[in-house]
């Protein structure tokens, strides 16, 4: 009980905070936000690098499995391919959205991606523990590499997180492993 009670302390805290902050989406509110779709600075798609070029997830989201954040990659990887490439996608074309990359890249000027998944303050969610355990990326962010531009596809509410740890201690213990997806609530408020 004491617990809910801080929690939902600090509700109401982001509730009134939620007033001024909420327009530069920093703070994000508890509730299913699929289907959160920003409008960002370049035209970047996953479709194009990690569908039709099957590039590897963690090749730009290199954190995913070290940390806590999957982390954007900087312009430099970007660069990588796009010192050459500079054509629109099947054509002889100049693209201006790699020129806009190109541009930001030469005056060192970071890209101000807009986040789209973002947990309330009051939740602890680690990306490492959940790659190195073998989760998909997919399956809590969806079929990212059919996706022109990123959407949030699933609620990502306490409700999943707590839906898959369930089965997944299921099946562990059915298989003669000890439970292993914490579901006491100091694991994911702290
Ligand atoms: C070539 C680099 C690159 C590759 C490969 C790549 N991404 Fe990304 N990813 C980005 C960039 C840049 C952004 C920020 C712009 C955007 O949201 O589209 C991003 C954004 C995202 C986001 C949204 C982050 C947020 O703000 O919430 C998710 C989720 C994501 N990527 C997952 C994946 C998955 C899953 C794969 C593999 C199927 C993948 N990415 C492959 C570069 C990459
Ligand atoms: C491994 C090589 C590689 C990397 C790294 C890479 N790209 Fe690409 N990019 C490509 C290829 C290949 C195409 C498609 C070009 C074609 O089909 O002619 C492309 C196309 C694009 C386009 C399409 C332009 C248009 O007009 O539709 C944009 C924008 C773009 N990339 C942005 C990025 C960004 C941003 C990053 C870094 C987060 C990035 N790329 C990293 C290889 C790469
Ligand atoms: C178990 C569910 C789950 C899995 C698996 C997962 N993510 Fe996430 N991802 C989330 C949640 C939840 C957030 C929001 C986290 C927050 O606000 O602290 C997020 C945020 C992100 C972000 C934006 C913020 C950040 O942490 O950098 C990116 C990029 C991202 N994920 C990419 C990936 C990639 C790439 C993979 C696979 C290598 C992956 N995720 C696997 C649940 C997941
Ligand atoms: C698709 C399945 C799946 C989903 C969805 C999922 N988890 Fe997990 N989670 C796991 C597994 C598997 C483990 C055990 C990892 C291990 O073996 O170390 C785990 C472990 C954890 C742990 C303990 C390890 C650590 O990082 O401290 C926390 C906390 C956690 N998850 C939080 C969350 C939260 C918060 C969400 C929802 C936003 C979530 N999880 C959604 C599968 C999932
Ligand atoms: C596996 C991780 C996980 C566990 C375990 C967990 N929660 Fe949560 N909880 C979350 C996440 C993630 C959110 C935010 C979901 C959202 O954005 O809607 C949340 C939201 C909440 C909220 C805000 C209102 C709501 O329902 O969305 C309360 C209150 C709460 N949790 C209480 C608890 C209590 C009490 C327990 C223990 C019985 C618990 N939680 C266990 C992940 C977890």
């Amino acid at each position: 009980m004491q617990l809910r009670t801080t929690l939902l302390a600090s509700l109401v805290g982001v509730a009134l905070a939620g007033f001024v902050a909420l327009s530069t989406a920093e703070v994000r509110l508890p509730g299913d936000h699929s289907g959160y779709q920003p409008a960002q600075p370049i035209a970047y798609s996953h479709r194009v690098h990690a569908g039709e070029n099957r590039m590897d997830c963690q090749f730009c989201h290199t954190a995913a499995e070290k940390g806590r954040h999957a982390g954007i990659p900087p312009l430099s990887t970007c660069m990588k391919c796009h010192e050459k490439i500079v054509n629109k996608p099947g054509s002889k074309e100049p693209s201006p959205e790699i020129a806009k990359l190109a541009q930001a890249f030469k005056d060192g000027r970071p890209v101000e991606w807009q986040r789209i998944h973002r947990l309330p303050a009051f939740a602890y969610f680690d990306h490492s523990r959940h790659v190195n355990a073998g989760v998909a990326c997919q399956k809590c962010h969806g079929e990212i590499q059919t996706m022109d531009a990123v959407f949030q596809a699933n609620p990502l509410t306490m409700g999943e997180c707590l839906t898959c740890h369930r089965d997944t201690n299921l099946k562990l213990v059915q298989s003669g492993k000890p439970a292993a997806a914490p579901t006491d609530c100091s694991a994911c408020h702290h």
